[in-house]
């Protein structure tokens, strides 16, 4: 949601925290700011809309355009602690006021904050019936208010002045805080401490030489060191430029876990294209290849990362839940017909943000699946503690190590996807799909359905398909060429059948949320059932058709549904196999995708519709990797 740096050392902070505020404003972009300590003064600086718009005020305050009272006497850029935030508006809306860093009263706390602080309508009550005029419409200005009250109190108990005092001041706040939140705060009075907190949203430590960081994630950090520290929930960290101590909120000496970042630097950064987008759809070969590594045993057993549950849990299961958000729900849908095929387990698809309100029947033989890129999904994590708490078990396949999920999960597998930045979700959708047909076959194999060669013989198709993507990346030209065409177009249907129905689904929700074009995708038996009223003359509808070796019954289902369409008027975009030559005569442009098989098809078919969506998003004008509306990591309910 929020995007959020910290720096403790010797260099300008400023510059460091600007440029880890530039990699995490795939959290938010809706203001940004950043609060540094220069020569025991706090001095800030923050800005309603992107990133730059704040970057544009500082260079006019480094070349003394603006007239600032509060520059202090070597200004800004001279300071080496500093925080920094870009945000994602939850309370109050995107404004300068709002934006962070929030200020207490006498200036001299600085916080900022990711999350929701849910009791902060009393807090801020009772801070205002003390007198306290708030500046912001924000949960998060409660925090600066509070911290100053309880360093003013300390300080007046006699308390030693020192970092620690810090520390023990954010203690004492968080135990007050409901909610979820991370939080990083500076004291003019402390200058080289920064302290951060953590309850149910992301914090990471980096630790450097003779410096050291706080970020949301580690790709703020990751051009100047690769050790990082996880913080644990409920945890206190206090960095100087020699000192990393973690505590609990109650101030006893807790570890985080420490870890080594193998990410490529570059995998964060644009490598030439125009969009991380576009980028990370072309990374998808090596990410699937990444997912697949290492995952077969000498013996041909399928490895998950983390696994805190045994194989007759596994064989205890009697259905399985795979409950997940947007993209991920999607990745769900095509699971589904993979675990039943392979399993003959029952096998649900749940949106995240409904699952626990219908209070499903669960008890501790049912499997949850829990997928998320982001591994903070709120409506996720909640329906995973939702499953815990009627003692279901929980597998989590995520993209982010260290982070939630995972953590408060039975058993992980990662997608190795790398960092996604985009906001429009692509390569993690490909590994997630990667992850479902492991779990299937794992399940299988525990549960003596499937052998070893057999389980083998579909892993080997797996390995195969990052050179079809490889091949099928290269022909991505006429796809760019339909998107100017479509660029008009009032909407778009995306139709398919089987596993092609959660892709027609997904190539629907591409063009929404980039292009912010009308886009609905349906299973193509129902078209008849209504939607087919929609067509007109040269409505656009892509058609997702099966592999004709597959089910014959299925191709042929599909073929009738294309001639259909285009017999009201539609004009047909057909993605099919290669050599499918019964499409032809119904298919105005067709898209030919490299010859699959029916289950791991969607691995091949979305790949037209992601770059489909994004080239229409850039003829259209827009920004293809931060949409309007949205954040890449969603950590509210
Ligand atoms: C769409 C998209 C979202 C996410 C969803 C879940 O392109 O990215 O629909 O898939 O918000 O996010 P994660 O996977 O982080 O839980």
């Amino acid at each position: 949601m929020c995007g959020i740096v910290g720096y403790a050392g010797a260099r300008p902070a400023l510059d460091i925290v600007v440029d880890g505020l530039r990699r995490l404003e795939y959290r938010g972009y809706d203001s940004a700011g950043v609060a540094i300590v220069c020569d025991d003064e706090l001095l800030t600086e923050k800005k309603a809309g992107k990133l730059a718009n704040l970057e544009k005020t500082l260079a006019e305050r480094a070349g003394g355009g603006t007239a600032d009272p509060g520059a202090g006497p070597l200004g800004i850029a001279a300071g080496s602690t500093g925080i920094g935030h870009t945000r994602w508006a939850t309370h109050g809306g995107p404004t300068d006021r709002n934006a962070h860093p929030h200020r207490s009263v006498d200036g001299r706390v600085a916080v900022i904050h990711n999350g929701i602080i849910e009791n902060f309508a009393k807090l801020r009550a009772e801070l205002e019936d003390g007198g306290i005029e708030f500046g912001s419409d924000t949960d998060t200005e409660c925090v600066a208010h509070l911290l100053a009250a309880e360093l003013d109190r300390m300080r007046a108990d006699g308390q030693p002045a020192g970092p620690p005092l810090l520390a023990a001041a954010m203690r004492a706040v968080c135990r007050r805080l409901e909610g979820a939140f991370t939080l990083l705060a500076v004291d003019a009075a402390l200058p080289g401490v920064v302290v951060g907190a953590r309850r149910n949203s992301p914090l990471v430590v980096g630790r450097g030489t003779g410096e050291n960081f706080l970020a949301s994630d580690v790709s703020a950090f990751i051009e100047h060191t690769r050790e990082a520290v996880e913080l644990g929930q409920d945890q206190v960290v206090l960095i100087t430029a020699d000192e990393v101590s973690i505590t609990d909120f109650d101030g006893a000496p807790a570890a985080g876990k420490d870890f080594h970042i193998d990410w490529d630097a570059s995998a964060a950064e644009k490598g030439g294209y125009d969009w991380f987008m576009l980028k990370e759809i072309a990374e998808q070969p090596q990410a699937i290849a990444d997912t697949l590594l290492g995952r077969l045993t000498d013996s041909g057993e399928i490895m998950l990362d983390e696994v805190r549950l045994t194989d007759q849990d596994l064989r205890d299961v009697d259905k399985v839940f795979i409950v997940a958000c947007g993209t991920a729900y999607h990745s769900g849908l095509v699971a589904k017909y993979a675990i039943e095929h392979w399993t003959r387990i029952p096998c649900e698809v749940e949106l995240a943000s409904e699952f626990r309100y219908r209070d499903p029947v669960l008890d501790r033989s049912t499997l949850i699946v829990v997928i998320s890129q982001s591994g903070e999904t709120m409506d996720t994590l909640m329906a995973l503690r939702h499953a815990k708490e009627q003692k279901a078990r929980v597998l989590a396949i995520c993209n982010t190590n260290g982070s939630t999920i995972p953590r408060e999960s039975d058993a992980v597998l990662y997608t190795h996807g790398g960092p996604e930045v985009a906001v429009a979700s692509t390569k993690a959708f490909l590994t997630q799909l990667v992850a479902c047909y492991l779990i299937g076959l794992h399940l299988a194999q525990v549960r003596g359905i499937k052998y070893a060669d057999e389980v083998a013989a579909v892993v080997a198709q797996l390995q195969e398909m990052p050179d079809k993507l490889r091949t099928l990346l290269t022909a991505m030209e006429p796809v760019r060429q339909l998107a100017q065409d479509l660029r008009s177009a009032p909407t778009v249907l995306f139709i398919g059948r089987h596993v092609g129905y959660p892709v027609a689904l997904e190539g629907a929700l591409k063009l929404k949320e980039l292009a912010y074009m009308h886009a609905e995708g349906f299973a193509a038996g129902e078209l008849k059932h209504g939607p087919i009223a929609l067509i007109e003359q040269g409505t656009p509808v892509v058609c997702v058709v099966p592999s004709p070796a597959g089910r014959g019954m299925l191709h042929d289902k599909i073929v009738s549904n294309i001639q259909e369409v285009r017999a009201r008027g539609a004009r047909t975009i057909v993605i099919a196999e290669e050599g499918d030559r019964a499409v032809l005569p119904y298919a105005d442009h067709l898209i030919a995708v490299p010859r699959t098989p029916t289950l791991l098809a969607p691995l091949v078919t979305t790949i037209p519709l992601q770059v489909l969506a994004a080239e229409i998003s850039a003829a259209r004008g827009y920004d293809v990797d931060q949409p309007r509306n949205l954040a890449k990591s969603v950590t509210v309910e």
